[in-house]
């Protein structure tokens, strides 16, 4: 019998989106690099089910029912160009090439092009769960080969996760590497998430001086608020979990943050894009700070640093912890809207014709950023399609104006006693540079006139129209051209 597809890379991810299509009554042939994997995997978490195993790239092939369906679960970069490279005389023009692995976009740009001249489609996944999601129901992203699509798309929205309306967490993103764009910018707002937690962890530690049990329950009792998501449910559980002699294992983690690089490339291509990416690049940026560890310990002695432990008074605290309860809602919503914003303009300068309800849509269950608040950025999208900015949707105006008094307490609060919340404050500041209608950038403008003739356009005249002053009177004429970065 011809297998409906075949995947190459039986890491943990690898080994669960076959089992989970089997379970859904595909046939998948397996293939790994080092063969005593595949003999492992057939005689352990396959045994007796619809997946075989090949011993060569040839006999993989060889077994695929036609046009060829080959998934790769391959460390990103150049493991993914090696197995291309072998793959593309074993294939045939209308064969399917699909990257479900965490591929920098442009890769899959270079690649869906390189496989066109063969006549075959490649397909870039982004896929998101983890090895839970992987098998059981991811969220699936994918782009590239539109030939591709009606090929690949029954076998995902299969396997994908359903979200409560039993609608398939899968979609087609769009071109190139559209779906490895976007999964990138899942894991940028992953970062971002993750950072507004630790920090609200932190205050209510630090500042609130909360043992574990308390932090607990109130990450149990946010998890059933507008906050419902995975990661809040997940920080309940970390919170709440004892080491042998009772005492939290949270507390004996080594505080220094790694990455992978995801989080990182959304911050540049935040920065190729132009688009003001404040919380995910400073949530990135955060990590980076924690990993100087030594330093940061030979700066609080030397700053005499202590911002102590239950700094405010316990009788004060319920008020104080849902202030934090609205602070981190209403920077989770810049969060969403910045990535919303950088997703948008990656769609208009590679005329992608990103769907971002689409986005939203496959978002609400299976990936790691999964919750209830996807649902109201999905009406949100849905009835404003274009939408620029997440929080001018009235759901969204109206919350973030409920919460930013909390917001700005907490902030102030943060920043009087010492207490770093990056993220949080970098929010506020977006919000409070994006509602203003004069910021004073007319100052940097003149600046760039007076030193480098670089010109300014004048609130008066019609926009397009560059203006230069000779500031000193001994300076020339000539301007600067201008430079749009
Ligand atoms: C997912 C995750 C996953 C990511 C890890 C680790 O969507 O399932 O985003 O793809 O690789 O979360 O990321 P970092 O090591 O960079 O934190």
């Amino acid at each position: 019998m011809q297998a409906d597809i075949g995947l190459i890379g039986l890491a943990v991810m690898g080994q669960n989106l076959i089992l989970n299509m089997a379970d859904h009554g595909f046939t998948v042939v397996a293939y790994n690099r080092t063969q005593a994997r595949v003999g492992e995997f057939l005689a352990g978490p396959a045994k007796d089910i619809s997946i075989v195993g090949a011993n060569s790239l040839e006999d993989f092939v060889a077994q695929l029912s036609l046009p060829r369906k080959v998934m790769l679960m391959v460390r990103a970069g150049e493991p993914v160009d090696s197995l291309i490279a072998q793959l593309i005389p074993l294939l045939q023009p209308g064969d399917v090439v699909i990257d479900g692995g965490n591929s920098n976009f442009t890769d899959t740009n270079r690649r869906v092009a390189q496989l066109r001249e063969h006549g075959i489609h490649y397909i870039g996944a982004g896929i998101s769960g983890g090895e839970e999601g992987a098998r059981f129901g991811p969220s699936i992203m994918p782009g590239g080969a539109i030939e591709g699509r009606p090929l690949v798309l029954p076998i995902f929205e299969a396997i994908a996760a359903k979200a409560a309306d039993d609608e398939p967490c899968c979609a087609w993103i769009g071109p190139e590497g559209a779906g490895h764009f976007v999964k990138m910018v899942h894991n940028g707002i992953e970062y971002g998430d993750m950072q507004l937690i630790s920090e609200a962890y932190h205050f209510l530690h630090r500042a609130l001086g909360l043992d574990h049990s308390a932090m607990q329950a109130i990450f149990a009792q946010w998890n059933r608020t507008e906050l419902e998501s995975y990661l809040i449910e997940i920080t309940s559980e970390i919170l709440a979990y004892r080491q042998a002699d009772g005492s939290p294992l949270v507390e004996q983690i080594l505080d220094v943050a790694g990455q992978k690089g995801t989080g990182k490339w959304t911050g540049i291509n935040a920065l190729h894009l132009g688009v003001p990416l404040t919380l995910i690049t400073e949530a990135v940026f955060a990590r980076f700070l924690s990993s100087l560890k030594e330093e940061r310990v030979a700066a609080e002695q030397l700053f005499h640093k202590d911002i102590g432990r239950g700094l405010i008074r316990t009788g004060e605290i319920g008020p104080w912890v849902e202030e934090l309860r609205q602070a981190l809602l209403a920077a989770k919503i810049i969060s969403y809207a910045q990535g919303f914003m950088l997703i948008r303009q990656a769609s208009l300068d590679f005329n992608w014709q990103i769907k971002s309800g689409e986005v939203a849509k496959i978002w609400r269950a299976g990936c790691i950023i999964r919750s209830t608040f996807l649902d109201d950025i999905h009406a949100a999208f849905r009835d404003e399609p274009g939408l620029a900015f997440l929080g001018s949707a009235p759901y969204f105006t109206n919350l973030l104006q409920a919460c930013l008094p909390a917001w700005r307490r907490i902030c102030a609060q943060a920043i009087t006693t010492g207490l770093p919340m990056p993220a949080m404050t970098a929010a506020l500041s977006f919000l409070d540079g994006y509602t203003t209608a004069r910021l004073p950038a007319n100052m940097i403008q003149a600046q760039r006139d007076y030193f480098g003739a670089h010109t300014y356009e004048r609130v008066d005249s019609e926009r397009g129209r560059f203006f230069h002053t000779d500031w000193t009177g001994s300076g020339g004429a000539a301007a600067s051209s201008s430079y749009e970065g």
